[in-house]
């Protein structure tokens, strides 16, 4: 009887449930009734705790299509693994029995960067790992996509076309933030879906000064209206000058003024051009709801990678796209690192010659 086990860790998104039946139908297809699976809840919380559920066939059926994660979710950061929990327990310790203690043969990580980094952790302490790319953020090493980015793009761009009607209608500028801190795929994807005017993304620093040329030239031309597609961690050339140091004073002073930097961006927009200005933040609706239909057969595929992973014995493995293939990763290439926009990369080339303003010319 193989024994496997999985978990969904970190911030949630689409999809985790799709890919959750991606892996148990051909698990149970490679094997039949020899396999038992066991999910762990609220992530890591579940297996240092041995907090899980036995699931069943029946347990898959009709998550398809539904958000969320049937296991639930936690954030447990890396960095805290190898410190004791209050009551003095070795996590990583606590992991491992009972990883041992359910006698399994495996153990799926449905997870981001931080996630796959303790997936790394416990695949070099011994356990057989099998890492899935799961991200909005789409900042995930080693995989040229993440299940729930497609999806996310789809309710950013969803945001951005309702605020382009009323924009229009007011002849207003109008900042839609989109979630990434680090990353700034999910922006620039639903920007350019969205056909936004100016698209500001961590990777790309702005002066404000072209963000206002950008927006005023729109105006010279009669274009009464601005979209702004700014990403949660966009920065100024001031603020990418700093030491990290420096950027953490500066986030934390204009919090005191704004609840974030897109409101930031409005005001001085506003008072450099007298147009009206307006932020709208559609926040975690980006990672709710149903997977749309390309995040459904990408999960799916992806799951399916990951049960022939395991049945080759191949562990320490995070599965991974690459263009069009399904393959996979060493989780220890994978671990630690962060795939942002490249600057020069030719979608940005594009987004250029579409007339799009980064705010950096
Ligand atoms: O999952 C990643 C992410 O969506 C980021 O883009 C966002 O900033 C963050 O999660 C918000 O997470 P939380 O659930 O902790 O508010």
């Amino acid at each position: 009887m193989k024994r496997i086990g999985m978990l969904t860790s970190g911030g949630d998104c689409q999809a985790l449930n799709a890919t959750m039946r991606g892996i148990a139908k051909a698990l149970y297809h490679l094997y039949e009734d020899d396999v038992e699976l066991f999910g762990f809840l609220d992530g890591y919380k579940g297996l240092i705790y041995e907090e899980y559920v036995r699931l069943a066939p029946l347990d898959f059926s009709g998550i398809l299509t539904k958000g969320g994660t049937i296991l639930g979710t936690s954030r447990q950061p890396f960095k805290l693994m190898r410190e004791p929990d209050e009551n003095g327990l070795d996590k990583v310790e606590a992991m491992k029995a009972t990883y041992r203690r359910l006698g399994l043969d495996c153990l799926y990580v449905l997870g981001g960067n931080g996630s796959q980094k303790t997936a790394n952790l416990l695949s070099q302490e011994g356990l057989n790992v099998i890492g899935m790319p799961k991200t909005i953020d789409n900042d995930l090493w080693g995989t040229d996509t993440t299940f729930g980015f497609q999806s996310a793009i789809d309710i950013a761009t969803h945001a951005i076309d309702c605020v382009h009607t009323t924009a229009a209608s007011h002849n207003r500028c109008f900042i839609v933030e989109i979630m990434g801190h680090k990353a700034g795929w999910l922006t620039l994807h639903a920007g350019i879906a969205g056909g936004a005017d100016i698209i500001l993304i961590p990777e790309i620093p702005y002066d404000i000064e072209n963000v206002v040329k950008a927006v005023k030239k729109r105006s010279s031309r009669g274009r009464g209206f601005t979209i702004i597609a700014v990403a949660e961690g966009a920065k100024s050339s001031s603020d990418a000058a700093m030491t990290k140091k420096e950027y953490k004073k500066r986030v934390k002073e204009m919090l005191r003024n704004y609840p974030s930097i897109s409101y930031e961006i409005s005001d001085q927009i506003r008072e450099s051009t007298g147009l009206e200005c307006r932020v709208l933040v559609p926040g975690h609706m980006q990672r709710g709801g149903a997977p749309n239909a390309y995040d459904r057969v990408l999960s799916s595929r992806l799951g399916t990678y990951g049960a022939m992973l395991f049945d080759q014995g191949e562990f320490g493995r995070m599965v991974a796209v690459s263009g069009h293939e399904i393959t996979s990763t060493p989780l220890s290439e994978v671990a630690g690192k962060l795939k942002t926009v490249p600057p020069d990369a030719d979608i940005i080339t594009e987004a250029r010659m579409l007339g799009i303003s980064f705010g950096d010319q």
